[in-house]
C-alpha cells in the first residue's frame, strides 16, 4: 500500500507531487503526510496511534491549540489593547485543555458548576473565571461566589433576586444583553436575537435597561459591565459591530468592562472560509474603542475557533455496504455518541482514510455510525479512497463540541482524548470502560 501511495505522490526527481494534507484548512496545524502515506497529527502517525489506543479516539495537535491561543493574544497586543481572552470551555471541557490555556495566559468562561469545578481543578486563578448560565442554581451561584470568580454574568430578573437572597458579600457582575441581532448561522446557535432564552432584551419593554437600574440599586451586586454573545459559527463580522453599538446605548459611567462573547466560525470543509482571528479581534477592538473609548476593559470568549480545527476523530471502518444504484454506506465504530453535531445541526464534515491519506478519493460513500438510528450519519456523500473494512477513517475539525457533547447512547463508552506534540502522544482523558457505565448505579 505504501508503494502504491508513493507512486501516486512521487515525481521523477522524488519530490512529493500530491499532498492534500499540508495546508489543509480543516486539519490541525502541522498535520502532514508521512513516508508511509499515513496522516500525521502533532507528529504522530494516526494509524499507529489507534493501533495502541483503539478507536474511536479524539486526537488533538497541542501546538495548534497553543498557536490559536497566541494568535488571539497577539491580535490584542498588536493593537495595544490589554484585552482578556476567555476560553469558552463548553467547546472542549477537558481538564488538560483548561490547563493548557491557563499556561497560555488565557482566562476562562464557564457555564455550569461542573465547568467551574474543572476550571478550578485545572488551577485557573478564580479571578480569571467568568461564570455564565441562563438558569444558575443556588448551589452554582454560591459555588461561584465562594470560589471568588472574577465576574458572574446575570441572565434574568429571577437570578438577580436569587443572588441577592444568597450572597452576603458583593460580587462583580455583568449583565447579559440580547441585542436583537441575528447573524447567519444555524438557528440553534444564534443567541443574540430578541426571541431568546438568554439574557435581557433591548426591545422587549427595555428589560436590559430595567435590569441595569435594578442591579445598580443592589447592595449585593456590583455592576461593572455588559455582555453580549450573539451566536456561534459566524463568518460575518458586521453583526459584532451592531451588537457593540447596541451595548453602547445601555452603558453609563459604571460600565468598566465589556464582554463581547465568542462566535468566530471555523472551516469544517474546504468550502468554509472564516475570517482570520486577527480580523475578528480587529473588528471587535475597533467597535469597542469607537463606542466605549479606550478605558473600558475588553473581554472576548472564543470557543470553537480555539479548539475546533485542533482535533480530529479517528474511527475504524467495520462494514462497507453497497446498495446498487442507491448509495454505499461505510459504517464506523462511533457516530452520534462522539459527534452529535451532524444530527443536531445537519453539520457537514470532510473525511479521509488515514492509511492512505494521499490516495485519490474515488468512491462516493455515506459515513454512518453504529447507533440504532437511521439519522446516525457523520458525513453524507463523501468521496473516499477505496474504503475497506479495517481502514482508519478520520473526520477533521471535531475539536469543538465533540468531546463536549459525547454521550453513552447504546451503551457506548466515550472515546479517549489524546494530545500529540512533537511526535509524542499522551492520553489526557482515558476511554470509558463498561464498568464506568454501571459506576453510578445504586
Ligand atoms: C456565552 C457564550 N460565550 C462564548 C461561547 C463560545 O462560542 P464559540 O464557540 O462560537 O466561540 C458561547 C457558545 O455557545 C456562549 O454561549
Amino acid at each position: 500500500m505504501a508503494e502504491q501511495v508513493k507512486s501516486r505522490m512521487g515525481s521523477k526527481d522524488g519530490v512529493v507531487a500530491r499532498d492534500p494534507i499540508a495546508g489543509s484548512a480543516v486539519l490541525p496545524i502541522g498535520s502532514r503526510l508521512n513516508e508511509l502515506g499515513h496522516l500525521e497529527v502533532g507528529g504522530c502517525d494516526v494509524v499507529d496511534l489507534v493501533e495502541g489506543h483503539g478507536t474511536p479516539a479524539y486526537i488533538y495537535a497541542e501546538d495548534d491549540l497553543r498557536a490559536r491561543a497566541r494568535a488571539y493574544r497577539e491580535a490584542f497586543a498588536r493593537r495595544g489593547v490589554d484585552g482578556e481572552v476567555l476560553f469558552a470551555s463548553k467547546a472542549f471541557p477537558a481538564t488538560a485543555a483548561y490547563r493548557l490555556f491557563a499556561e497560555e495566559g488565557l482566562s476562562v468562561d464557564v457555564a455550569s458548576g461542573g465547568e467551574l469545578h474543572i476550571a478550578l481543578a485545572a488551577g485557573f486563578d478564580p479571578a480569571r473565571i467568568c461564570m455564565h448560565g441562563n438558569n444558575k442554581s443556588d448551589e452554582e451561584i454560591l459555588m461561584a461566589a465562594r470560589a471568588g470568580v472574577g465576574h458572574l454574568v446575570l441572565d434574568s430578573f429571577d437570578e438577580i433576586e436569587r443572588c441577592e437572597r444568597l450572597l452576603d458579600a458583593p460580587i462583580k457582575v455583568l449583565i447579559r444583553v440580547t441585542p436583537g441581532i441575528k447573524p447567519s448561522t444555524h438557528d440553534y446557535i444564534t443567541t443574540g436575537q430578541l426571541d431568546s432564552k438568554f439574557g435581557f432584551g433591548t426591545g422587549d419593554g427595555e428589560s436590559a435597561a430595567r435590569a441595569i437600574e435594578r442591579v445598580l440599586a443592589s447592595d449585593e451586586l456590583e455592576l461593572v459591565g455588559l455582555h453580549a454573545h450573539i451566536g456561534s459559527q459566524i463568518f460575518e463580522l458586521e453583526p459584532y459591530r451592531l451588537a457593540i453599538a447596541a451595548l453602547g446605548e445601555l452603558a453609563g459611567d459604571w460600565c468598566k468592562v465589556v464582554d463581547v462573547g465568542g462566535g468566530l466560525g471555523v472551516a469544517y470543509t474546504a468550502a468554509d472560509a472564516p475570517p482570520s482571528i486577527d480580523d475578528y479581534v480587529g473588528v471587535k477592538v475597533d467597535g469597542v474603542r469607537e463606542v466605549f473609548g479606550p478605558d473600558v476593559r475588553m473581554l472576548i470568549e472564543p470557543g470553537r475557533s480555539l479548539v475546533g480545527n485542533a482535533g480530529v476523530t479517528a474511527y475504524r471502518i467495520g462494514t462497507v455496504k453497497e446498495i446498487p444504484g442507491i448509495r454505499t454506506y461505510v459504517a464506523v465504530d462511533g457516530g452520534m455518541s462522539d459527534n452529535l453535531r451532524p444530527m443536531l445541526y445537519g453539520s457537514k464534515y470532510e473525511t479521509l482514510i488515514a492509511d492512505r491519506a494521499a490516495a485519490e478519493p474515488d468512491t462516493l460513500v455515506t459515513v454512518a455510525g453504529m447507533h440504532c438510528e437511521s439519522g446516525d450519519v457523520l458525513v453524507r456523500d463523501a468521496m473516499l479512497a477505496a474504503p475497506a473494512v479495517g481502514d482508519v477513517l478520520v473526520t477533521p475539525a471535531t475539536g469543538a463540541y465533540g468531546h463536549a457533547m459525547a454521550n453513552n447512547y447504546n451503551g457506548v463508552t466515550r472515546p479517549p482524548v489524546i494530545f500529540c506534540a512533537g511526535g509524542e502522544a499522551r492520553v489526557v482523558v482515558r476511554r470509558e470502560t463498561f464498568d464506568d457505565l454501571t459506576a453510578r448505579d445504586v
